[in-house]
């Protein structure tokens, strides 16, 4: 290791004053000798010693930090004992300091090396959120370029079903009747890509008013009702309080289908879907928490792992993702509502196990709390 540093210090910091006094008196009672010391800055210890006084200069890298000086007749050998402690003093010191600037050495690399990482992060961090906003850009884009030609397919569609262009036979009304059931199905995908690019984008707006929470529920478990009954799904609906809340109605409408149609979907056949509305806190549990308007939908379904919970609302993530899935629909549901209903200042939880069920309890803040 080369050295980088010297000892930068006078003979008088080398040791304390009550070491120096030390040596020099067991020096100077070994060889009955007078020792003095004085270094560079005019500090002085030991004697008294006369001007016949032998002197020996104490030098670092050819720097001077001071001068010994003995009196009597060993006054050579009390300077060479004085100095072979004192260069014994030096190398320690010395390997101490060299320690330190090699440390410090190793400090400024290791703060380099985390400069340039940080730098390279922050550029990359930078590259994703343009990469970010241009993927929201471009999904934004293609939704609604997508829709409109759609739009007319669907409207050809139910022309051609209503037979204005001439009576269909049995096979063809069947035929335009799938093509406008996938249009359906379609339109709605590319509306919940749509919703969620902009949620991205942070362009979500709520167009407020105030909404019964109840009657939405009773109108939307109506329309799952004739495909649950196939299935043998009971869905019953209990709502003790109208549940007012200040929200946007069409988004609210979408909370409560999505989460319908989830428990419906996760639910074998005969099970069972509770939906309730109640009067709770904003915090479940939390009686300190504002008040606030429950939704609960809890189904006798397959349930998920604690774990997953929070993946469940990532975009396009769905517990089963195999080709051989049993279950349709493309993992935005989750996404969508668990924005919405953050945007309505409120918030979602989930309470499940597997093939125990799933509950999944929306906290909307009541009308007073969310018109203050
Ligand atoms: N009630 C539930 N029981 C069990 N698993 C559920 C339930 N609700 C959601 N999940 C799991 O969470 C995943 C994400 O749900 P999400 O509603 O976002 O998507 P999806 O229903 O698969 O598709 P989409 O809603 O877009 O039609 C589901 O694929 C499923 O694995
Ligand atoms: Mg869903």
């Amino acid at each position: 290791m080369a050295r980088s540093h010297t000892i930068p210090i006078p003979l008088s910091r080398l040791l304390t004053a009550v070491e120096w006094r030390a040596l020099c008196s067991s020096i100077a009672a070994a060889t009955k000798t007078h020792l003095a010391v004085v270094d560079r800055d005019g500090w002085q210890l030991g004697g008294p010693v006369g001007p016949t006084a032998e002197r020996r200069e104490i030098t670092i890298d050819g720097e001077r930090i001071g001068t010994l000086l003995a009196e009597g007749d060993a006054a050579i050998e009390a300077l060479s004992l004085t100095e072979t402690v004192l260069g014994a003093v030096i190398r320690q010191a010395q390997l101490r300091l060299d320690a330190v600037a090699e440390h410090e050495r190793q400090m400024a690399t290791t703060i380099g090396e985390l400069n340039d990482k940080r730098e390279r992060l922050d550029r990359a961090v930078h590259r994703l959120e343009e990469l970010d906003r241009l993927k929201s850009n471009f999904l934004a884009n293609m939704s609604h370029e997508l829709r409109t030609p759609l739009t007319s397919i669907i409207g050809y569609g139910e022309m051609l079903a209503e037979g204005l262009a001439g009576p269909l036979s049995l096979d063809q009304r069947d035929y335009v009747q799938t093509i406008l059931g996938k249009a359906d199905q379609l339109l709605g995908l590319i509306s919940a890509v749509l919703d969620a690019s902009s949620i991205e984008s942070g362009q979500l707006s709520l167009d407020r008013m105030p909404v019964m929470l109840t009657q939405l529920v009773r109108s939307e478990v109506s329309s799952f009702v004739t495909a649950a009954q196939k299935r043998g799904i009971q869905i019953a609906v209990e709502a003790p309080v109208d549940g007012m809340i200040l929200g946007d109605r069409k988004k609210l409408r979408q909370v409560v289908s999505c989460l319908l149609s989830n428990a419906v979907k996760f639910t074998p056949d005969s099970g069972r879907v509770d939906v309730t509305v109640r009067g709770g806190t904003l915090i479940p549990g939390d009686p300190s928490s504002p008040p606030a308007v429950h939704l609960v939908v809890t189904d006798s379904g397959i349930g998920i792992s604690r774990q997953l919970v929070p993946q469940i609302f990532e975009p396009f993530y769905q517990v089963d993702s195999s080709s051989t899935r049993a279950f349709g629909g493309s993992g935005v549901g989750l996404t969508l509502v668990k924005a919405y209903v953050e945007a309505h200042g409120g918030s979602i939880w989930v309470d499940s196990d597997p093939g125990a069920g799933a509950t999944f309890l929306a906290a909307f803040p009541t009308a007073q709390v969310a018109g203050r």
